[in-house]
């Protein structure tokens, strides 16, 4: 496993764009940095088809626990 030195950029809450080559590690670093979070992969054509036709289904993909 390669180690990055990418600082993690989270302050307060904020919302930042994550922007790179294809293939690079964002996904995987994403996914080790922030594992509790909810994931919604729109590469994945059953959700992006599903959110892209009823976005109001975005609340679906939210745990009970956390709404
Ligand atoms: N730090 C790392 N050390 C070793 N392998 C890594 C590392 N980060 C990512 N990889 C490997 O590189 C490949 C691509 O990683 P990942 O899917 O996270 O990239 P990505 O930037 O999200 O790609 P895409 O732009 O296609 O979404 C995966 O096989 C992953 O296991
Ligand atoms: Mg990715």
């Amino acid at each position: 496993m390669i180690e990055r030195i990418l600082n993690f950029p989270f302050e307060n809450n904020k919302s930042f764009f994550l922007f790179g080559p294809r293939g690079t590690g964002k996904t995987l670093w994403l996914k080790s940095k922030l594992s509790s979070c909810i994931y919604i992969d729109l590469l994945h054509s059953g959700v992006f088809n599903d959110l892209e036709a009823r976005p109001e289904r975005l609340e679906n993909y939210i745990p009970k626990s956390l709404s």
